[in-house]
């Protein structure tokens, strides 16, 4: 929502009732149903103008607790999909614990499936991870966090799994991108990733087109109770100073983080590399998608194993 001049009460652009949002990017305002119905429209725009899914396919939604995949799962709910959740249990203390929560109590309200996966269980809680191999967090935790979702999508037999990516995040990622031009990155960042075989799933983010802000409003609006706090590890990250960057463009120059991804995906991504994208193979370990014969995901978990070896006590290994 933004300031609006004293005395001067904006009209929905649809109804003329009283708005309870602008949005300068769009040179418009609305009122909560007309914001509502827009926010809707969106999404529906991004899965049929992409081809993200059909109403006959069962969607596993990854949702971490936060606003926008909380958001993403109540609207694919409205528009009639049929969704299952996903939630990734980090071991990122007192933040996953509450993600958790925030992502059951959702669930549970509103009947829907929900499937986790515990990362402390399965012997790499990020806490952990980053303790005994001194990756930066957020690369290893988003290499396990792709690793499980083309996992368990395989073994449950979803098509699709259906990320929160917002148009802020697409932007952020575009830039950082762009500033280091790396081509392969560049060539992967689409709304929809196709699998290298059937037996794969689709990625998909049906927010791409509407921002963080829009996000959060619908939230606010549809009373969604969502984790506010970042991840203890986000402070200091590259994408929250694009971010930064990107908003600071955005306030002078409405519409600026569209343009800059919409037209990428529209008109650059496909020049730049018509019939050029180098498909990904299959991890020799894991036998899931991967760009390198052993998947980062696996040399992850060998790189933790021999950690934990060598800091093991001389009294347990020779037993
Ligand atoms: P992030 O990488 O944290 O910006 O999150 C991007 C998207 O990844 C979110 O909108 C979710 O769809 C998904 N995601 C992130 N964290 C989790 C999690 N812990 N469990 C399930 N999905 C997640
Ligand atoms: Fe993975 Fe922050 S959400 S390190
Ligand atoms: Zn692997």
């Amino acid at each position: 929502m933004s300031a609006t001049r004293p005395g001067h009460k904006p009209k929905c652009k649809r109804c003329r009732n009283p708005a309870v949002v602008q949005l300068h990017s769009h040179h418009t305002a609305f009122c909560r149903d007309c914001f509502l119905l827009y926010f809707q429209r969106q999404v529906q725009r991004a899965i049929d103008g992409e081809r993200m899914f059909s109403r006959e396919e069962p969607v596993l939604v990854a949702v971490s607790g936060g606003k926008d995949s909380l958001a993403l799962w109540d609207v694919l709910q409205l528009l009639g999909y049929r969704t299952t959740g996903l939630h990734l249990n980090l071991g990122i203390g007192a933040y996953s614990v509450l993600s958790r929560t925030k992502t059951e109590a959702f669930a549970r309200e509103r009947g829907l499936p929900l499937l986790q996966v515990d990362f402390g269980a399965e012997g790499h809680a990020i806490a952990d991870v980053v303790g005994l191999t001194r990756r930066p967090a957020c690369s290893a935790c988003g290499t396990a966090k792709r690793h499980h979702f083309d996992r368990i999508a395989m073994e449950h037999g979803f098509p699709v799994v259906a990320t929160g990516h917002n148009l802020d995040d697409e932007a952020a990622r575009l830039l950082g991108n762009v500033l280091r031009w790396d081509m392969n990155y560049l060539a992967r960042q689409s709304p929809v990733l196709a699998p290298s075989h059937e037996k794969f799933a689709r990625k998909v983010k049906p927010l791409f087109r509407l921002s963080e802000y829009e996000t959060a409003v619908y939230a606010f609006l549809r009373r969604i109770d969502y984790v506010i706090e970042e991840c203890p590890n986000a402070a200091g990250a590259s994408q929250l100073l694009y971010k930064d960057v990107l908003q600071r463009l955005e306030a002078e120059m409405p519409g600026t983080k569209q343009n800059f991804v919409l037209e990428f995906y529209r008109r650059a991504r496909s020049q730049l590399f018509a019939g050029n994208l180098e498909a990904p193979t299959t991890c020799s370990r894991c036998g899931l998608p991967s760009h390198r014969p052993v998947c980062r995901f696996c040399s992850l978990l060998d790189e933790v194993a021999a950690k934990r070896q060598g800091v093991r006590p001389l009294a347990q290994t020779s037993s």
